[in-house]
């Protein structure tokens, strides 16, 4: 009886998300993260120093960057206002639970070794409390730092400081203390994701 009832669950269900998706036409998450592969690579770790991983971060960091892209008052982007705005919002939550389950592929790169080193106790200090475990942790809904590409980090930084944009009120005071403290603090910190394997 019990065995019955689960059997007829799972056929419920598998009957129920075959014919929603004929219904509502949405593709597989699979189907949709495929689209993105061109440029954020094969599972989310892209293999261009401009283009950011977007494997492991978290579904609401997924979600609300594209959902920023898609606002034409959003977030700032080179390309992905475009692509953004041909995905609706359920899409988006497909994708977002998709890529969110992807492992990142730190970025083969260069880094300068002294510099990582430096960046690594300034991390502690001005960023830590916000991106957690070295910048690796997703859990904080504010991206994932560690292994990142440093010239995707180099632009969005340059972003956020030219009010392109928004950046987080309490990220904002941790930056405008460390540049003060430390002309070079960025270029430390961005050697210091760089250089995490
Ligand atoms: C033509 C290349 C290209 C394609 C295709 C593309 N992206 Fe992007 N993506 C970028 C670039 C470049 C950025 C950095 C922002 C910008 O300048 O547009 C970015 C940024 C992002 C970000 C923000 C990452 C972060 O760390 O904040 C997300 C999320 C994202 N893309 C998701 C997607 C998804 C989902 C798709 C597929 C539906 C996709 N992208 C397709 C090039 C692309
Ligand atoms: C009070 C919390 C907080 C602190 C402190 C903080 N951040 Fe952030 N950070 C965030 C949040 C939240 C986001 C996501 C913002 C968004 O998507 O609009 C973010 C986003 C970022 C991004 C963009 C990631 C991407 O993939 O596009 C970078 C780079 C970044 N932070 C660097 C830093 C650095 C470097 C420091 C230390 C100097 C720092 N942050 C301190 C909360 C914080």
């Amino acid at each position: 009886m019990k065995l019955n009832k689960k059997v007829l669950a799972l056929l419920v269900l598998g009957g129920l998300s075959v014919s929603g998706n004929s219904m509502a036409g949405t593709p597989s998450a699979l189907d949709l993260a495929n689209t993105c592969a061109g440029c954020h690579g094969v599972d989310g770790s892209s293999n261009g120093p401009a283009i950011p991983s977007i494997a492991g971060v978290s579904p609401d960091y997924f979600k609300d960057a594209m959902m920023d892209y898609k606002d034409a008052d959003g977030r700032y982007s080179t390309i992905m206002a475009r692509i953004a705005k041909g995905y609706t919002e359920e899409e988006i939550g497909l994708m977002a639970g998709y890529f969110s389950k992807q492992k990142m592929v730190p970025a083969d790169q260069k880094f300068d070794a002294t510099q990582a080193k430096a960046g690594a106790k300034l991390h502690k200090k001005y960023c830590e409390k916000c991106h957690e475990d070295g910048g690796k942790s997703a859990e904080d809904d504010a991206g994932v730092l560690a292994g990142q590409w440093t010239a995707y980090l180099h632009y969005t930084m340059d972003d956020f400081t030219n009010g392109r944009r928004d950046m987080p009120k309490k990220m904002k005071k941790k930056v405008q203390k460390l540049q003060k403290k430390d002309a070079k603090g960025m270029e430390k910190l961005l050697n210091y994701y760089g250089s995490q394997k």
